[in-house]
């Protein structure tokens, strides 16, 4: 069983937003959602009716962009069925399509991909954004976040491992696919808003040092826009 396949869906929303920098699961869930949607939004093109929600968890970001932008249609992939079922019944909306990665159909206007990289194993990195690219529309719009720490999920364990020691450095592989366009979150946001200086710089009250080295979780949050590329796409020299 995975981390991620908490079946309570109390407990199910401290998976997805988990303690950190101070920040508890209550605080993520209620204010960071928000700042989150209103930031994916402004990325959002006027014309883009069609939304990728790639590792939706349990749905909180697909619930408030669909709020919020009620002339688009979702799709929330997820690797866990038991958080797509979540998704499907906290978000109760017939313009959410809640699939499996194997299961996505066609191409989408506009993509966004929050907190899940981070825990694709090595492995499965290269496929899972591929399988991302080719789910785009030409010349889509990517929002992309994670925590420059690694956390991958263990197949064996089903918990948390930080994989830096094999080498895997995200930013580079986005870029073999997507041209960064911008940021998710103007330099100005984040100064001004203690949340977000807890969430992208790591700020976390202390100078204390885990066992590897790290104070606060720090996250990057980018925006990028698709890139047609040759195959194979990994012998494309990072840029
Ligand atoms: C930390 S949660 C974030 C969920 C959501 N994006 C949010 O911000 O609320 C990470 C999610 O990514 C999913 N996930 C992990 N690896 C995945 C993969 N290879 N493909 C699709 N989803 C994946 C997990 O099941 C989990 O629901």
């Amino acid at each position: 069983m995975s981390y991620f396949d908490e079946r309570d869906f109390r407990l199910a929303r401290g998976t997805v937003v988990g303690t950190i920098n101070q920040l508890s699961v209550d605080e993520r869930w209620e204010q960071e959602t928000p700042a989150f949607v209103d930031a994916i939004l402004r990325h959002l093109p006027s014309d883009a009716r069609t939304i990728l929600d790639y590792g939706c968890g349990i749905g909180r970001l697909s619930k408030g962009l669909l709020a919020k932008a009620p002339h688009c249609v979702l799709t929330g992939v997820d690797s866990s069925p038991t958080q797509i079922e979540h998704a499907r019944s906290y978000i109760a909306d017939g313009r959410f399509t809640g699939v499996l990665p194997h299961e996505i159909e066609g191409l989408f206007d506009f993509g966004f991909c929050i907190y899940v990289l981070q825990h694709v194993r090595a492995i499965d990195l290269r496929p899972t954004l591929w399988n991302i690219h080719s789910h785009l529309a030409p010349g889509a719009v990517f929002v992309h976040c994670s925590s420059v720490r690694r956390m991958s999920v263990r197949r064996d364990t089903g918990f948390f491992f930080d994989d830096r020691f094999l080498g895997v450095d995200l930013e580079p592989e986005l870029e073999r696919l997507f041209d960064p366009i911008g940021e998710l979150f103007s330099d100005k946001e984040v100064e001004e808003s203690l949340l977000l200086k807890r969430i992208m710089l790591g700020y976390n009250g202390t100078s204390d040092l885990d066992d590897n080295g790290d104070s606060g979780v720090v996250h990057r949050g980018k925006v990028y826009r698709k890139r047609e590329v040759p195959l194979p796409y990994w012998k494309i020299p990072i840029p």
